[in-house]
């Protein structure tokens, strides 16, 4: 695998990739790389010749207080990890190439940002949609891949492309779990070892709100037992839990189309979200 760390120097190696004329599929991520990442990269090879994964902990997606300064950065580890599940080409650009002094453009797609995460972390996808319309200029690739764990992101950036007419396809993955139900995140290696055993009441309370809800149970109702059962474990504060339209996520107050049920919640110090299809049946 090859590590570049300037955008001349990842254009020539993007060059040499592209000379055989195949496709190229892109894993955006900011590194700590667990299993899901690494689900991302094994369909990148089932979709393209070759799989292009970036890791870049990007300052302008983090708010003031939050975790930028103490976000996992692991690196000889993973680039370990991407060597073995087969990525060809590592873009681990340093801040300044990012943003270089007197950096002054601004991407923000309204709706989808709007609400949920966008709520509770004001200007975090501002940050997001900033650099991976960076990413996707700077490397161009045939597909691009993301998870369904950050679904708003995944519907922001679906819309984003759409809009600014980038000739990549984006494609969604489905969320790797731990055994217990619990979605991978870098941020659980936060957890302390009694929070970790709670945090699994998160996809608990979500699976069973989503299957109340199919079974024709109010939403409001569903979701006000969900809030509970969280209280209950020990989360301290609860960002929300709303039902979403599964493409526009626009709010849904009865199950007519698919729909996707997201949350995000705190425990101790640490803020888990994760999502679910809640589909009629
Ligand atoms: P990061 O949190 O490192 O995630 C990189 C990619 O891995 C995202 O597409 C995310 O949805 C996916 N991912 C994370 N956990 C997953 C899981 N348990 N199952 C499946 N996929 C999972 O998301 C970002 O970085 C950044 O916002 C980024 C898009 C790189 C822009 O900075």
């Amino acid at each position: 695998m090859q590590l570049e760390r300037q955008l001349i120097a990842v254009r020539a190696a993007l060059r040499n990739l592209r000379a055989d004329g195949g496709t190229i599929a892109f894993v955006p991520t900011m590194g700590a790389l667990h299993e899901g990442h690494l689900a991302l990269i094994a369909r990148a090879r089932a979709v393209a010749d070759h799989v292009v994964a970036s890791i870049f902990v990007n300052p302008t997606q983090f708010g003031e207080g939050e975790d930028l300064d103490s976000y996992p950065r692991p690196e000889e580890a993973d680039r370990a990890k991407l060597e073995e599940a087969g990525c060809d080409l590592l873009w681990a650009p340093t801040p300044d190439e990012i943003y270089p002094a007197g950096f002054s453009t601004s991407v923000r797609v309204s709706g989808v940002s709007e609400g949920l995460c966008g709520a509770s972390r004001p200007g975090h996808f501002d940050g997001v949609a900033l650099i991976v319309a960076k990413l996707f200029n700077q490397i161009a690739p045939d597909y691009a891949l993301f998870g369904e764990k950050d679904y708003q992101q995944l519907a922001l950036i679906r819309r984003m492309a759409r809009d600014m007419d980038f000739d990549i396809e984006i494609i969604g993955v489905p969320t790797v779990r731990e055994a217990d139900g619990l979605a991978l995140s870098s941020r659980n290696a936060y957890l302390t070892a009694e929070e970790r055993s709670r945090a699994v009441a998160l996809p608990d309370a979500m699976r069973e709100a989503a299957a109340a809800i199919r079974g024709g149970e109010s939403v409001s109702f569903a979701i006000i037992a969900a809030k509970a059962r969280l209280f209950e474990a020990g989360f301290s504060a609860v960002d929300y839990i709303e039902l979403r339209d599964a493409e526009t996520l626009e709010p849904v107050e009865t199950l007519e189309r698919p729909a996707r049920l997201l949350a995000a919640a705190q425990i101790g110090k640490t803020r888990l979200i994760d999502n679910i299809a809640v589909e009629m049946g």
